[in-house]
């Protein structure tokens, strides 16, 4: 593989990037995921240049814009936004691994010289793929972007990441991690910060326990052998979960630029202890090894809950419970941040009341910010109820975050993005979990996973569940 003379060139160049060349155009994460993001991007005026797809498939130029436009349920009722992208895209086809593919990309992409490379593809093709386009020169000012999963632990991580700089500066490096894009996360960090209640009470002497639950209702979907592959831990837990906790228990960046928070992040990750079996409890639904691509003796997890430490100055003994599975009641993204009990019980209830807390919905039906407190409900006995205060209750909204990533890699902005460090920390902290081979523990679908998970937070006094959003 050819290094760039100076792979530093690439952070100097602050322009926009002025084609977007997809790897892996016909694949589902484009169908479902990019093309809808690309017909939003042309339909805010985001998206003025050249979108040049490759892949294996046969199609030709017209056979890719009609391959697009089926894909698009919604292009139907906006022609003229499917008409400005259908203008824009261009095909190449062949083979990843052949030179002769990257002679037909250069002639397709013609004078543009800052091309956003978008891996779309399975990380088994990104050495062949990096390698030619490093073959291929110049790169000085193009940038690129991967998807996930970045390794499958953290040695190929730091393969992936030798890989990827021998071509490409870490600055040029876009790593998707697209919980990172959504609104209601962005608005965690946000509302942390914005605000000066939060800071005096977010530490060890105030917060009980952090929870964290993502919760999907469904099951594989179609998509066994891949999730073979992963499993729930890898999926969604060392990187949508690890990073959500990470802007939970941050320090307060000096500045909102993409390092500054970066780096807070993972001071946070590096102060995180490697899980012990004691803290992880992995299960898996039944009926999943009948499912389509998944081996019938499978030891895969579907739902994995743990308990993390966080061993910093602010947080030394407040556990972080995560928990994310498929087959659960619900399908949503929730955290709860307990605060400790007042000092003595003053009111003698009848039931026990319950602690502070404030809660985060994350979506994906329902966003909200809501600080659960007790009240004195009417009448003449000092017996209260518990309330929840809404800072915001929203239905979703905002914009797309495959549209909002995509937009920002384009424009070299790194913020939401993962760096190569910070996946490294991540993958130290879920690596023991990874050698936990043993069968998962079984529970139904439909239910909260395990009951070794609740037991794990007995002594905190049980998760807080997400409640079924009224569209479900
Ligand atoms: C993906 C995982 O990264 O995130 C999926 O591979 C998961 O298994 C999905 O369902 C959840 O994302 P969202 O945005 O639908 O909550």
């Amino acid at each position: 593989m050819l290094p760039l003379a100076d792979p530093h060139a690439q952070a100097r160049t602050a322009a926009s990037s002025d084609a977007l060349v997809l790897f892996g155009g016909t694949g589902d994460l484009a169908r479902k995921k990019i093309y809808p993001a690309l017909l939003a991007m042309v339909e805010d005026g985001h998206l003025d240049v050249p979108v040049i797809a490759v892949a294996r498939k046969a199609l030709g130029a017209d056979g890719f814009r009609q391959y697009v436009q089926e894909s698009l349920p919604q292009a139907r009722s906006r022609q003229g936004a499917f008409a400005k992208l259908a203008r824009l895209l261009g095909y190449v086809q062949g083979d990843y691994g052949d030179p002769a593919t990257y002679r037909a990309l250069r002639g397709a992409l013609g004078s543009c010289r800052r091309p956003l490379y978008y891996l779309a593809i399975p990380p088994s093709a990104f050495p062949a793929v990096v390698a030619e386009l490093g073959r291929a020169g110049g790169n000085e000012a193009a940038r690129v972007v991967v998807e996930k999963p970045f390794g499958r632990d953290l040695a190929s991580a730091q393969t992936l990441n030798a890989t990827l700089h021998h071509v490409f500066a870490e600055e040029a490096i876009f790593r998707i991690d697209h919980y990172l894009g959504k609104e209601a996360i962005q608005n965690l960090a946000y509302f942390r910060f914005a605000n000066s209640l939060l800071e005096p009470i977010w530490n060890r002497y105030h917060v009980a326990n952090v929870q964290l639950t993502m919760a999907e209702r469904f099951g594989v979907e179609g998509r066994g052998e891949f999730y073979e592959s992963v499993g729930a831990i890898r999926d969604v837990v060392q990187n949508h979960l690890l990073q959500v906790t990470a802007i939970l228990a941050m320090e307060p960046p000096n500045e909102m630029r993409a390092d500054a928070q970066r780096d807070e992040k993972l001071k946070v990750l590096r102060s995180m202890r490697p899980l012990a079996a004691g803290d992880v409890v992995r299960g898996q639904y039944r009926g999943y090894r009948a499912e389509q691509g998944v081996a019938s003796d499978s030891n895969v997890e579907t739902f994995a809950a743990m308990r993390l430490h966080v061993d910093s100055w602010r947080w030394a003994g407040v556990p972080f419970f995560i928990r994310a599975g498929k087959g659960l009641p619900v399908t949503a993204t929730e955290v709860v941040v307990e605060l400790r009990r007042p000092p003595r019980e003053l009111f003698d209830e009848p039931t026990a009341s319950h602690a502070n807390t404030i809660r985060f919905e994350l979506g994906p039906a329902r966003v909200a910010i809501a600080m659960g407190v007790r009240t004195k409900a009417a009448g003449t006995a000092m017996v209260g109820r518990d309330v929840e205060l809404y800072c915001c209750n929203e239905r979703g909204g905002g914009m797309d975050a495959y549209e909002r990533l995509i937009g920002d890699a384009m424009r070299g902005d790194g913020m939401l993005f993962a760096r190569e460090d910070g996946v490294e920390a991540a993958w130290r902290v879920v690596e023991p979990s990874l050698e936990m081979t043993t069968r998962p523990l079984e529970y139904d679908a439909g239910s909260w996973g395990p009951n070794a998970a609740d037991a794990m937070v007995a002594d905190a006094g049980g998760w807080h569940s997400p409640s079924r959003a009224p569209s479900e």
